[in-house]
């Protein structure tokens, strides 16, 4: 068939959105869509979008104004999908009566239904159930080339509640995949080039799915029952919760070398009269405790976290604990946030939201120290050399790009055959957004 009309998706928030995109622009193939890279020229336009912070929402509307005239001018239809159409649902098509279609993330396995009903000028389309049927149940298989580097969801939505987040309501409870649809798309995702996985979950090592036989695994399990797929070199996942790091999860970092040393483990706060605030419920001292569990499995593992500064009541005292936890634990990289009240969350109507000018110093200082710790351990990583996938062409002729286990970018003068494999290379100096590295042996003399 060929692909007359063109569809273009844009991605906000998490990784759970970047691959919600690839598999809305897979479904509507069908449909005689193909996917472009800028909405100019196309005929469907799909914001998938994220309602985490505030920020992240008003983005939206921004968008949708800037899509307007494309929409007057030449008809396209627009579509807002993700977080903000869930959680939002009529408002969109309130301050955005151009939109054609709003759905929420458990539904874009209707999206050829909706789009049908839009073609048909059957009116604009409002989906923000959550429907019985889970929607992985009802989605047609890929097809062409997966990315060396590809995600794969297995579990989604979540049930903690966290008083400041709005995922729980957004994505709805915790979810599972069946752990024979988890293999079968990772054995198809290697079988068309991936060699790296990444499991994803708004909660993944809450991950409990069913195998054949009827047993539950956990993610540990799970780990090691990829592991076995031939030609898949390297395993992570993302993003997981202290609470729900068990002994079995622990231990498949210890003697699995195909689950990478790098971790993200979202902290949010070193103070304990903050972490019961935001329900989280575990300590800094657990925290603490989890991360020595970790290192001593797999002493080359490196973490990566999540900050909140400003939540409501923080004190300085709470702040300088998150400082202490941080210069102790040290991560590798991180990413930190100024508390966002969001509506409907129960820290949203708490007393004592901390001042903006107070969140905004706390941010920085936070961040300064945050960046030493990323800048140290990407300076002691000089001189070594680390095992680098390689996913693509780099800027330059002759160049190719890839990642070390600890997710630095690097990028190396060795022959494309090398892309999709896993090399030796020496990392040789730090440039702006990633490090040179040369191979270890004369590429010339390597029969890739
Ligand atoms: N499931 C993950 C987090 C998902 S949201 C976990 O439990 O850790 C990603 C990050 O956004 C969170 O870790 C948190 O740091 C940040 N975040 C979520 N809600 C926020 C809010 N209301 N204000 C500021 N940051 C927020
Ligand atoms: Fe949000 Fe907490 Fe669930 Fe993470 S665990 S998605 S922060 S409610
Ligand atoms: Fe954002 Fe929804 Fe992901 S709110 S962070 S897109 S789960």
């Amino acid at each position: 068939m060929t692909l007359s009309k063109k569809v273009f998706v844009k991605s906000y928030g998490c990784q759970m959105n970047v691959y919600d995109s690839a598999r809305m622009a897979e479904i509507l193939a069908p449909l005689g869509y193909r996917p472009v890279d800028a909405p100019d020229s196309a005929d469907l336009i799909i914001l998938n979008t994220c309602h985490i912070r505030e920020k992240a929402a008003e983005k939206v509307y921004s968008d949708l104004g800037r899509l307007k005239p494309i929409k007057s001018e030449r008809g396209a239809r627009i579509a807002v999908a993700g977080c903000v159409a869930q959680a939002e649902g009529e408002e969109v098509l309130r301050r955005a009566p151009y939109v054609d279609m709003v759905f929420g993330p458990q539904t874009y396995h209707r999206l050829p239904e909706m789009v049908a009903r839009v073609e048909r000028g059957a009116g604009a389309v409002l989906d923000t159930e959550f429907p019985p049927e889970p929607k992985f149940d009802h989605l047609p298989a890929a097809e062409g080339m997966s990315p060396v580097s590809a995600f794969l969801t297995i579990q989604e939505g979540c049930d903690k509640f966290c008083t400041f987040c709005v995922v729980p309501y957004t994505r709805g409870a915790e979810y599972s995949r069946d752990v024979a649809a988890v293999e079968a798309e990772a054995r198809s995702l290697v079988a068309r080039g991936a060699v790296e996985l990444t499991l994803l979950g708004q909660n993944v090592n809450a991950y409990h799915g069913r195998d054949d036989g009827g047993a539950v695994i956990g993610l540990g399990e799970l780990l090691r029952r990829l592991a076995r797929i031939e030609g898949l070199a390297r395993l992570r996942y993302t993003t997981s919760h202290p609470r729900d790091a068990d002994e079995a999860l622990i231990a498949v970092h210890a003697d699995e070398p195909k689950v990478m040393p790098f971790l993200h483990l979202p902290v949010q706060s070193g103070s304990d009269r903050i972490l019961a605030a935001m329900n989280r419920d575990h300590t800094a001292k657990d925290y603490r405790q989890l991360v020595g569990r970790l290192r001593r499995a797999r002493a080359d593992l490196a973490l990566s976290s999540d900050f909140i500064v400003g939540f409501p009541g923080e004190s300085e005292a709470d702040f300088a604990a998150t400082l202490e936890l941080i210069r102790d634990l040290h991560f590798a990289s991180a990413f930190s946030f100024k508390y966002s009240p969001r509506p409907g969350t129960p820290a949203a109507s708490l007393d004592h939201q901390v001042p903006e000018p107070v969140k905004d110093e706390r941010l920085q200082v936070l961040q300064a120290l945050l960046r030493e710790q990323q800048d140290a351990f990407n300076r002691q990583s000089l001189g070594r050399v680390l095992p680098v996938l390689f996913e693509k062409p780099g800027r330059h002729p002759g160049q190719i790009v890839g990642r070390t286990p600890y997710l630095h970018a690097v990028h190396a003068e060795a022959p494309e055959s090398w892309i999709g494999t896993v090399r030796d290379i020496r990392l040789v100096a730090l440039g702006g957004n990633s490090l040179a590295g040369e191979p270890i042996t004369d590429p010339e003399r390597i029969s890739a």
